[in-house]
């Protein structure tokens, strides 16, 4: 290697830092320092290895770089006062005017550096400048890995409107980290409202009083909310070979909404009155409610008019099934007043969605021990209600959807994952900034999710990954300038995690703040932490467990079921028309009916009651 006469003022150090080395070669925005071996192998905080980050003084300004790789030159290296050990580097910037008052970074690198430059460490004050973000909502979420003194400044305002994706093997930190950011968040936005989809109910304690937990106790979501393909996947679970049952069940819905909707208005209303089919004023999916027991009443209606004895049976098992799943008690929170009625679409989606807040922005949708056959259904309509809310109101008030493991709802594997959810998801993912709808997806397959989507999260906070298909999925979506961070994402440490995109002012290796334990989110499925379980009281706690598996609930916090095609009113609702020819045919099937599972025992109990009044 062919040495320069060097000029005394590039041997300098600048700002009479202890000078780490000099530059031997320069590629682009890659440089080689040859290193002081003082430098290199020096203890503690001083060490030099990968990630420090060096100055190299050029002119008036400090070009920051990180080093990448070092190793022992086999070529030596001769210099006076250095040894044999080369430091590869990626440049980063520049701050210009460093030194003086006016001094400021900026991306990117305007002035080479040229063999024989100087560098030095660069320290807490030029981090500072270069990690410092001008934008006016900052959030603090923890420190520069290389420097504690150095805030870990993120855009909220970029991070929110192009979406941001926490991704990461399991363990690493993830949902800690969402806790940080989420309440980073809710502090420096305070008009943006969050709705936590909580796969593993972790976050119920760690938002105190600014987060309402929701769950199965007390969720409250009415079935005619659903559209028509979620009801679909509640009632068939996609099973095959039903289309027959999907195609009476879609003739009528709507008009059981149209029913509905003409029972409820004023006899003076200048609205006509349509009670035929093809005249119906609703479409299959708009939400407004409608009653089971009109929608099977219909069904019966239909069936009545049939000869043929298959068709009959596809209306029959119909209404078996509405009724099946209309009186599983794990159903309650859909079908609670399902023949009741009243239109409280607007109470649900304020209560659900935080608007107005009251003083409590956020919602923590707990899914452990909601029912797994009406689980995709209900993180549809979630998703959905989500996007359409700001959609029809001009995304006044804006709304981050938070999704944990999102991989389940959104996934590369297209034939995976119920649709609907997905296609919400993507509308967010897509359209969402125009309606004030922002995306955060956590995962810990990344590259298990659906690409389009995730391209669409323009911050990225990559932690520990060790699998090579998620860090080859991270490499392709971060900028080339730094690719060669990504080369830590094997070795990164809990807490630790790579921060990219247009939340942070450069590529970053960061730390998240420390949660306090009581804070932390943490899986109480059960409600209850089975260490802390005392030995006496595993008989209740399985008694509480095998109450949470049958989804019964105590009569103080459980709905009223008498509701539920059952009772004395069912019989009324479901006329079975004298005229009918084909009354007799089938007369067990309405029996069926008429006798929900859930009233057996209250009806037996009656009936004894009865019996015992008569003697
Ligand atoms: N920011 C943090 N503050 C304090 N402890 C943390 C933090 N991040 C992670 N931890 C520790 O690591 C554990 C796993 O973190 P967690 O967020 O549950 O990881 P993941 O969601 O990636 O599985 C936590 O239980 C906690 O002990
Ligand atoms: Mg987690």
């Amino acid at each position: 290697m062919e040495f320069l006469q060097l000029t005394r003022d590039q041997h300098q150090p600048p700002s009479g830092a202890e000078p780490l080395g000099h530059v031997i070669a320069v590629r682009g925005s890659q440089v080689t320092l040859a290193l002081r071996t003082a430098a290199s192998n020096g203890g503690g905080e001083e060490r030099v290895t990968v990630g420090t980050f060096v100055g190299i003084r050029v002119g008036d300004s400090l070009l920051l770089a990180m080093i990448t790789n070092v190793a022992v030159q086999s070529r030596t290296v001769s210099d006076s006062e250095g040894g044999a050990v080369a430091a590869d580097l990626d440049m980063l910037g520049e701050i210009q005017n460093h030194g003086r008052s006016d001094a400021r970074f900026q991306r990117g690198i305007v002035n080479h550096p040229a063999i024989g430059d100087c560098a030095i460490r660069a320290g807490s004050p030029e981090l500072r400048l270069a990690f410092t973000i001008g934008a006016s909502n900052i959030i603090d979420i923890g420190h520069l890995h290389q420097d504690h003194a150095v805030s870990a400044h993120i855009d909220v305002d970029h991070m929110l409107n192009k979406h941001f994706a926490v991704l990461g093997t399991t363990g690493v930190g993830k949902s800690s980290g969402v806790a940080v950011l989420l309440h980073e968040i809710l502090k420096a936005r305070p008009d943006v409202r969050i709705f936590l989809l909580d796969a593993h109910n972790e976050y119920g304690r760690c938002f105190g009083d600014r987060a309402q937990v929701i769950n199965t106790q007390n969720l409250k979501l009415p079935f005619w909310l659903f559209s028509f393909e979620e009801l679909c996947d509640v009632f068939f679970g996609g099973r095959k070979g039903l289309e027959e049952e999907i195609e009476y069940l879609a003739e009528v819905i709507p008009i059981a909404k149209n029913t509905y909707a003409q029972n409820r208005r004023p006899t003076d209303s200048p609205i006509i009155r349509r009670t035929d089919s093809r005249n119906v004023a609703f479409t299959i999916d708009t939400p407004v409610p409608f009653r089971i027991t009109d929608l099977v009443m219909l069904l019966n209606e239909r069936m009545g008019k049939l000869e043929n004895r298959s068709s009959r049976l596809a209306y029959y098992k119909l209404m078996t099934r509405i009724e099946t799943v209309v009186n599983d008690p794990r159903h309650a929170f859909m079908f609670e007043n399902a023949n009741v009625g009243g239109d409280t679409m607007a109470e649900v989606l304020s209560r659900l969605f935080r608007l107005p807040t009251n003083g409590v922005p956020m919602t923590v949708m707990q899914f452990a021990g909601f029912p797994s056959d009406v689980l995709d259904a209900v993180v549809s309509v979630l998703c959905r209600m989500a996007f359409e809310l700001g959609l029809w109101s001009d995304g006044v008030s804006p709304l981050l959807l938070v999704c944990e493991e999102a991989h389940r709802y959104v996934s590369a594997d297209r034939s995976l994952g119920f649709d609907p959810t997905r296609r919400s998801i993507a509308r967010i993912a897509k359209e969402g900034r125009k309606y004030g709808v922002f995306l955060g997806l956590i995962s810990q397959r990344p590259s298990e999710i659906d690409p389009t989507i995730l391209s669409q999260c323009s911050t990225l906070f990559a932690m520990r990954m060790t699998n090579d298909n998620d860090q080859d999925l991270v490499r392709t979506t971060v900028p080339d300038t730094a690719t060669s961070l990504l080369s830590f994402l094997p070795s990164l440490g809990t807490r630790e995690v790579f921060a990219f995109g247009e939340g942070v002012a450069m590529p970053s290796r960061l730390r998240f703040k420390e949660m306090a334990p009581e804070m932390l989110p943490r899986s109480d499925a059960t409600g209850v932490d089975p260490r802390v379980v005392d030995p006496e009281m595993q008989h209740d706690f399985m008694a509480s467990v095998v109450e949470r598996w049958r989804g019964v609930r105590t009569p103080a916090d459980g709905p009223d079921l008498s509701y539920v095609l059952g009772g004395a009113d069912l019989q009324s609702s479901f006329p079975i028309a004298p005229t009918s020819p084909h009354q007799s045919a089938e007369p067990e099937h309405f029996g069926q009916l008429r006798r929900p599972s859930t009233m057996r025992a209250e009806d037996t109990l009656r009936q004894t009651l009865s019996d015992r009044w008569r003697k």
